[in-house]
């Protein structure tokens, strides 16, 4: 009997979720009663941050001790507790391309925990912004490109994160050009909104029971989306249900006294700047705003506090923090994160033997790469390097470390070359206008988006010197996105997408190119051959036009293969999936593939699941992502896998109806291994009601 795996299980990935099943009557109730007792003045106190810095890296909000209101504590943020030292995790695309939501919740449940120790009660995180295109500077923050894979990613973060804190979904919504971030405006029709930018904030909501939500700093369609009354209040509370509190992004994510307050943005972070007293009573005697508003918005911040228990939430002793078990699992996730992209034969894994001449290339391989240095750097006590990684596992090899200033022709006298090559924080990342001094001294730097998908000329120039002089030549990448390789992928023996990997990405790596762990990850995001593959990209623009069309589905529409496509990775073994059978199961469809490890070494890979829609009178995208599962199998070991897809995510946004509908039309299922290899296919057609599979 093969065993059975089953994609995304809500019961166990939001066990523990103290966000979910809240007496919501009760909690309404007790939160009429205390407003009840709170003048003005105090009402007001919970509506905005206390001070700009924050306070040993807690951000405060609200709190009054003599009515025994707790105050929130927010820290960031999505790869760790941005406090003192603490877990340096694999950044968020990282742990995108293990597609494994039992392995995110366990990072949710870490993260959750040492920021609790910290003494925060909000963690700042997930960002689930979409990576619309791949130059964007904060892609690293986000888990993916696609709307589906963020949603069960994210879902599965607050599952863990919040058996300990608050979480706060960021930015909504559209938050995706970073150069331009306080200005832009993201504009785009209602079908585009709903299907493509938000259907991840709404699971986040729904299922996951995100306690709070930030607004972000950029326009949609040109209203700035702290001070707009349709997401905030219209989707997010009314069409969603959502009872938790916006806070708005920092220091300009608040733009106006009255129309924020009235729009639904509920806290001004991470200080009373449009939301001082004396503004709010001016508005109020102008008539601009009613006490009823100051209420509402204090209302939704209360609502959290006493749902939550806040003032009992169990603070976890300090040494949970770098604690042992966070350090493996931060190496875990690492050696899951890290992509096969290129693999000729014999290559790697490498054997650690007496004979074999490492020579480990480039300034990045001796390096601290965790990445950029905005809002979620994270410290940690330790990194280890990849030359030290390397450099603790190999008891038989000879190892050495060429800089990038050292003569390379001797790499000639070497069997093979490890070149750790990339990006940094100087190439990409948030972007932080304030403090524009990028050296090494200053702790936050200007990153922001790239404008070219290209390595840097001197790390290109690296990779030709090396090609030119080793026998053969493996690459490792570091970075946050999307890399163009073309130009030099052709020279090189093997390529691994390591990303920002974390304190312990130098071991994963390590123990990845020496066999001790069989990589699995698969790609995220598209790697297009070249960026003229994809949209239009300007990095300094404050209108952008958004649409269906971004990622493998703008790829699909335009015919442009992909490099590497979304959900690409090889391993040292071999999948195959047959036997594919789908079932109408209540108001969705079940899969069952079984899918065979047929190689000799046990290994993972993922398995995914897209729709096409034949027929269809609306205009649909070729195909998206509907569901994956992550598939661990010994040599020879076969599983049966499920993958379940119900009605409601095949539905398209009917902007005459203002609503999602499920059209009459053939549902074409498409699966395997990446969006360009899926060779199991079947179709169910509907037509009023009743639904019929088609022979093929
Ligand atoms: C970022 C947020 C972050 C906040 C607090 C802002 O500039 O956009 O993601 O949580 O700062 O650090």
């Amino acid at each position: 009997m093969s065993r059975t795996i089953r994609a995304f299980e809500p019961a166990e990935i939001h066990a523990g979720n103290r966000g979910l099943g809240n007496d919501h009557d009760s909690v309404a109730g007790a939160v009429e009663k205390l407003l009840g007792r709170m003048s003005l003045e105090q009402k007001i106190h919970e509506i905005h941050g206390w001070q700009p810095s924050a306070i040993e890296g807690l951000y405060y909000a609200g709190g009054d001790e003599s009515l025994g209101i707790p105050s929130f504590r927010m820290v960031d943020g999505p790869r760790g507790a941005r406090t003192g030292t603490a877990t340096a995790f694999p950044v968020a695309i990282a742990r995108g391309a293990s597609f494994d939501v039992a392995l995110e919740r366990r990072v949710g449940l870490a993260i959750g925990l040492e920021v609790a120790a910290k003494g925060g009660n909000v963690l700042l995180a997930p960002t689930i912004n979409l990576l619309r295109h791949p130059g964007w500077g904060r892609a690293q923050e986000t888990y993916s490109e696609d709307s589906f894979h963020m949603g069960a990613m994210a879902s599965a973060f607050i599952g863990g994160a919040q058996n300990h804190v608050l979480t706060s979904p960021k930015h909504f919504a559209a938050n995706n050009l970073e150069n331009t971030r306080f200005e832009m405006s993201a504009n785009m029709d209602l079908r585009t909104l709903h299907e493509v930018y938000l259907p991840h904030f709404r699971r986040c909501v729904q299922e996951a029971g995100a306690a709070s939500i930030m607004s972000s700093y950029n326009q949609l369609n040109g209203i700035y989306c702290s001070e707009d009354p349709y997401l905030l209040t219209e989707v997010l509370r009314t069409r969603w249900g959502f009872k938790g509190f916006v806070e708005s992004d920092w220091f300009l994510g608040t733009r106006s006294t009255t129309e924020s307050l009235r729009a639904g943005m509920d806290i001004e972070m991470p200080a009373a700047y449009r939301r001082a007293a004396e503004k709010l009573k001016d508005a109020l005697e102008a008539g601009e705003i009613g006490e009823q508003d100051i209420e509402i918005a204090a209302a939704h911040a209360l609502y959290q506090k006493i749902a939550w228990d806040l003032n009992n939430l169990p603070v976890p002793d300090a040494g949970v923090v770098e604690c042992a078990e966070h350090v493996s699992l931060a190496r875990e996730v690492a050696e899951k994160s890290i992509v096969l992209l290129k693999n000729s034969p014999a290559m790697l894994p490498m054997a650690d033997q007496p004979g074999l001449k490492l020579a480990v290339v480039g300034n990045l391989a001796d390096m601290v790469n965790l990445g950029d240095r905005g809002s979620s750097m994270v410290t940690s006590s330790e990194t280890t390097s990849p030359l030290a990684g390397i450099r603790e596992l190999v008891q038989q090899a000879e190892v050495v470390h060429l800089a990038e200033d050292a003569d390379l022709s001797v790499l000639s006298e070497f069997t093979a070359a490890v070149i750790v090559t990339g990006l940094t924080y100087k190439e990409e990342g948030e972007f932080i206008p304030t403090a524009q001094i990028e050296t090494e001294q200053s702790e936050l730097a200007r990153g922001g988006d790239r404008s070219d998908l290209k390595l840097p000329d001197s790390q290109r120039d690296l990779i030709r010197r090396v090609t030119a002089a080793a026998p053969r030549t493996i690459v490792v990448l570091e970075g946050g996105s999307a890399i163009e390789v073309d130009d030099w992928l052709d020279d090189v023996d093997a390529l691994l997408m390591a990303w920002y990997p974390g304190r312990e990405g130098g071991r994963a790596i390590a123990r990845v190119l020496f066999g001790e762990v069989n990589p699995s990850g698969a790609l995220p995001v598209s790697f297009p051959r070249s960026a003229s593959h994809l949209m239009d990209w300007d990095v300094t623009a404050l209108d952008v036009q958004h649409d269906l069309l971004h990622g493998y589905r703008y790829l699909d529409q335009h015919q442009h293969a992909a490099r590497f496509p979304f959900g690409f990775g090889l391993s040292y073994t071999s999948f195959k999936a047959d036997d594919l059978h789908i079932e109408r199961n209540g108001s969705g469809f079940l899969l069952r593939v079984r899918v065979i490890n047929a190689g000799d070494v046990a290994g993972a890979c993922i398995l995914q699941a897209y729709v096409g829609y034949p027929d269809s009178a609306v205009d649909r995208v070729p195909k998206e992502l509907k569901q994956f599962a992550r598939v661990e199998l010994d040599s020879g070991e076969s599983a049966s896998v499920e993958l379940p897809i119900d009605d409601s995510q095949l539905c398209y946004f009917d902007t005459g109806s203002d609503d999602f509908v499920l059209e009459n039309c053939g549902y074409r299922f498409l699966i395997g291994f990446s969006a360009d290899n899926l060779p199991l296919t079947a179709q169910w057609n509907l037509t009023d009601a009743d639904w019929q599979a088609q022979d093929d």
